[in-house]
């Protein structure tokens, strides 16, 4: 029998290759989201996340009809940025499903959670004032310094991973995301090479969506990782410019670090990522 998992947001961007990566690779999914996907790949439950009954029943409701229990939840739904909602409407959908998707996993025994944490949670991308990071590259030591209800909630979040990992020992990889790139973004992005300044705030982060899946996938089938926070971007930025000559145009005070990002390096450290995981880039922004 299939090995099922559960990916929450599904329906959405980022949901929607973890799922086609998860059945190519075999697996069995259910898509747990308040919002039909627009091209259907698996099961798709209507569920609101905010309410623990109807999480509970969402996940116990599949072990019950064949006994075969879920192995892993990938938690991606949430509002995936500030100041489209009110703060306080953000902060309250993204923590609450990310607790309570924690409290039913952790009732039903399920082992092994992923949450979608974010490259927000260092607080530059929705901070009142550009400011830039203690040193570089940014790694998982890096302060999280968010004054936004977004990045705020997905500091919680990973709070809220490792109290489950204590209560239950639930493996819990919060995944700090950067910005997330389908295919057809690519074309948008490479026109912001001449206005570099546009993408400053996420620091020319980039993840390929299918880098991401595999991360994914990964981080359910590995075992014995406890709770862990790991930033998941490429190695390389999504701009054509040195690294170097964008640290000396925005951020000179770090000039220091520039011989740490040769070339077109990252400003977010993946090497966590590779060593805990194993992962490897496939996509590369220049070759997209
Ligand atoms: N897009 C990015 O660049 C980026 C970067 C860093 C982190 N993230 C995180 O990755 C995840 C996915 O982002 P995305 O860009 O695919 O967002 P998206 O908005 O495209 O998808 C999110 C999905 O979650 C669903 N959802 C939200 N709240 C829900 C609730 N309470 N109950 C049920 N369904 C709910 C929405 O209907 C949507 O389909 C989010 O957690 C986001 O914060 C995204």
């Amino acid at each position: 029998m299939k090995k099922r998992i559960v990916v929450t947001g599904g329906s959405g961007k980022a949901g929607k290759w973890i799922i086609k990566d998860l059945i190519e690779h075999g697996y069995e999914v259910l898509n747990l989201d308040w919002k039909l996907p627009e091209e259907r790949l698996c099961q798709t439950l209507i569920v609101d996340l905010n309410d623990l009954g109807q999480v509970h029943n969402a996940l116990s409701q599949l072990s019950i009809r064949d006994r075969q229990p879920v192995e892993a939840v990938i938690h991606f739904a949430a509002i995936p940025e500030a100041f489209i909602y009110p703060n306080d409407v953000t902060f309250r959908n993204n923590v609450m499903n990310t607790y309570n998707i924690l409290e039913a996993a952790a009732n039903l025994n399920i082992s092994k959670v992923v949450l979608a944490s974010s490259e927000s949670s260092y607080g530059i991308v929705f901070a009142n004032q550009f400011f830039a990071p203690n040193y570089l590259p940014i790694d998982e030591s890096h302060p999280q310094l968010s004054e936004d209800s977004y990045g705020l909630s997905k500091m919680v979040n990973e709070m809220t991973g490792e109290a489950f990992h204590r209560r239950t020992g639930m493996q819990v990889i919060s995944f700090r995301l950067g910005n997330i790139l389908e295919p057809k973004d690519y074309p948008r992005v490479r026109q912001t090479f001449e206005t570099p300044e546009e993408r400053v705030r996420i620091l020319w982060s980039y993840i390929d969506v299918r880098d991401m899946a595999a991360a994914c996938r990964l981080a359910v089938e590995k075992d014995g990782l406890g709770a862990q926070a790991i930033i998941l971007a490429a190695d390389d930025t999504s701009t054509n410019l040195p690294s170097e000559e964008l640290i000396n145009q925005f951020m000179p005070e770090l000039a220091e670090y520039a011989e740490q990002l040769p070339g077109r390096a990252s400003f977010l450290s993946n090497a966590k990522l590779k060593e805990m995981l194993g992962w490897q880039q496939q996509h590369f922004f220049m070759e997209q």
